[in-house]
């Protein structure tokens, strides 16, 4: 089924992610599904994205990185999210926090350390990702949403985290439950008032935030999840391992991209040198197709070619998006 089908029957609204390892196509895709939906089907589309090399920007040939929600045609709005910033305002929002809930002036000087430590790690900045998406998915009020994952790891992760996430945040809300109720008690026995707990209020409203929308990701009516591939060995055994974590979070895939493949007669192109290396890309690339075909039977739903140049602008993107929606399938 090719993916024009697949939202014909699915409807074309919900979540959309394109995951996939770096540099294979998801941000292409992802700008060609949000401009065939927003220009062909009156979609009110959102396309998102989190990477720091702005390609969104790059695609669409527009300065969009950093500025908030930016109108590129109508219907289509592009985001991208600073997200080192985003990490940035949030260790800034904790400090505050921990001031005046201490009623300090000043951060120990280890505290601030640790705090300013932990930008460096990548799961502050998938976090941060989450939640930009998590707030946008609540607030926007677009009919569809399209995620271009960051290009670490292959995305597969942050469905993954989701449901790690909320678990650790119950399970913190729960202490802190517990923590009140002997708190009160103990105000009763001694006359006082229990105060209200403001770290609790918040801990239960990102908890709400996080379920609401891990519960939205997994859905499967709503959200569906695309992997981009190309036919060459490496990304065979991504994907592989990909549906196989799918699996195991009983998640289905709602279909594969395969990306970049070359015209099928340059297998037999005759020529010199440059003809025989495009010869030989070519035929390995049908050997990998081939894999493909037996090994993912059924869920390839678009079949992309090498393009002559780098898609970019309204035009080119254009194009993607007639090849990605009504292209070969298999
Ligand atoms: N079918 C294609 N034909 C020609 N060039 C392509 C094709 N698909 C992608 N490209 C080019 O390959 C590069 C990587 O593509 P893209 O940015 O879509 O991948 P990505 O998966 O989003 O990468 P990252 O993981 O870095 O985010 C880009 O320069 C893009 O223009
Ligand atoms: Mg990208």
């Amino acid at each position: 089924m090719g993916l024009a089908s697949y939202f014909e029957k699915k409807g074309d609204a919900g979540i959309v992610i394109f995951a996939g390892k770096g540099g294979l196509g998801k941000t292409t895709c992802s700008a060609g599904l949000s401009h065939y939906m927003a220009s062909k089907r009156a979609r009110k589309v959102l396309c998102f994205s989190t990477d720091p090399q702005a390609s969104l920007s790059d695609i669409f040939d527009r300065d969009i990185f950093g500025k908030g929600q930016v109108r590129v045609i109508p219907n289509l709005d592009v985001v991208e999210i600073d997200a080192d910033r985003r990490v940035a305002d949030y260790q800034a929002e904790v400090k505050q926090k921990i001031l005046t809930m201490y009623g300090l002036s000043e951060l120990p000087t280890e505290i601030e350390e640790y705090i300013d430590s932990t930008s460096a790690e990548p799961a502050m900045y998938e976090s941060a990702t989450y939640d930009a998406m998590a707030d946008l998915v609540s607030t926007s009020g677009h009919d569809l949403y399209v995620f271009d994952m960051p290009p670490f790891g292959h995305g597969v992760r942050m469905i993954a985290m989701a449901g790690i996430l909320s678990k650790w945040v119950g399970k913190i809300t729960e202490a802190r439950e517990k923590a009140q109720e002997y708190e009160a008690v103990a105000a009763t026995l001694k006359g006082a008032k229990i105060s209200e707990d403001e770290v609790l209020k918040e801990l239960q409203e990102i908890q709400a935030k996080i379920t609401r929308f891990t519960d939205l990701m997994v859905d499967q009516r709503r959200t569906s999840f695309f992997m981009v591939l190309i036919p060459e060995r490496m990304a065979i055994l991504d994907t592989e391992r990909a549906l196989e974590m799918f699996d195991a979070l009983g998640l289905q895939m709602a279909g594969l991209i395969v990306n970049q493949v070359y015209p099928a007669e340059l297998a037999d192109a005759k020529g010199g040198e440059a003809v025989e290396f495009l010869r030989n890309r070519t035929r390995m690339q049908q050997k990998y197709l081939d894999e493909i075909r037996s090994k993912f039977a059924g869920k390839v739903v678009a079949v992309l070619p090498m393009y002559p140049r780098e898609p970019r602008g309204l035009d080119m993107i254009e194009t993607v998006s007639h090849d990605l929606l009504f292209g070969p399938a298999f």
